[in-house]
């Protein structure tokens, strides 16, 4: 059985480097816990090389990237991320298409910028309003568009995170998916997938879910094996909390 993936997205969070370390540490602490676990740690970007030395077990992953070196005042490479260790990037986070104008042709040149560099790739993809039954055609668009040229060869490094707008904690009347439409979109994007590239191919590239995930709803999302893992925000930071879901995960994976 493949390890479940728990991605902590500390999104601009905590605000002192000390804070980050003492949080971190703890995190390593439940990583090296629960080894059949895949812990990723997303913290902003300028904490990245100071936790490097402070973690073993938990992978480091980027809130995001640019999609080249050079002269991109305030932007930060792919190059630069491997150097020190990064593994991971989150690409086209739903906060950063709304607030950052990331549009879906930047995540798609983020995207393939991560994959060429070796790193693994997230991808977000979520529709802005809860629909009645019906799946968003723009779930479909953001990834169809994100996947231009990548090639299958380069599936097994992509993650898709689902994570509608609507489910995520700090939108206003939040609320968790249910795990019944979080599955359903799970294969929606899997047969997108199957019919981009082949089944096989498909089938290495990950889906999880984010929004508003916490210990009491991760079993439900992890359930039968259609969601690979999960992107935690808030609840990350909460560290008996985020501790819990690891914990879940785990024992979910025996
Ligand atoms: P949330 O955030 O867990 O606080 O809903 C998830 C995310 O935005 O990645």
């Amino acid at each position: 059985m493949i390890k479940p993936l728990i991605i902590a997205n500390w999104k601009s969070n905590p605000d002192t480097l000390g804070a980050a370390c003492r949080i971190a540490e703890k995190i390593e602490q439940i990583a090296a816990h629960n080894k059949n676990v895949q812990v990723v740690l997303a913290p902003p970007m300028l904490y990245l090389a100071p936790l490097v030395s402070l973690l073993r077990r938990t992978a480091l992953g980027a809130q995001n990237l640019f999609w080249t070196s050079g002269a991109y005042t305030g932007e930060v490479s792919p190059t630069q991320l491997c150097h020190i260790g990064v593994k991971y990037s989150i690409v086209g986070h739903s906060e950063r298409r709304a607030h950052l104008a990331e549009s879906d042709e930047m995540v798609h040149k983020k995207l393939h910028a991560a994959l060429a560099h070796g790193m693994t790739a997230i991808l977000c993809v979520g529709e802005k309003e809860r629909t009645q039954g019906e799946i968003s055609e723009r779930v479909e668009e953001q990834l169809q568009q994100a996947l231009k040229g990548i090639k299958k060869n380069q599936l097994a490094n992509m993650i898709v995170a689902y994570e509608p707008v609507w489910a995520i904690s700090t939108t206003s009347g939040a609320a968790p998916d249910t795990p019944d439409n979080a599955f359903r979109m799970a294969i929606f994007l899997k047969k997108i997938l199957v019919r981009r590239y082949d089944r096989k191919s498909a089938e290495r590239v990950r889906i999880i879910y984010g929004g508003s995930v916490r210990a009491t709803n991760i079993v439900s999302f992890l359930r039968e094996g259609t969601m690979a893992g999960a992107l935690v925000g808030g609840a990350s930071l909460d560290i008996s909390e985020f501790s819990k879901i690891v914990q879940r995960a785990a024992n979910h994976s025996r």
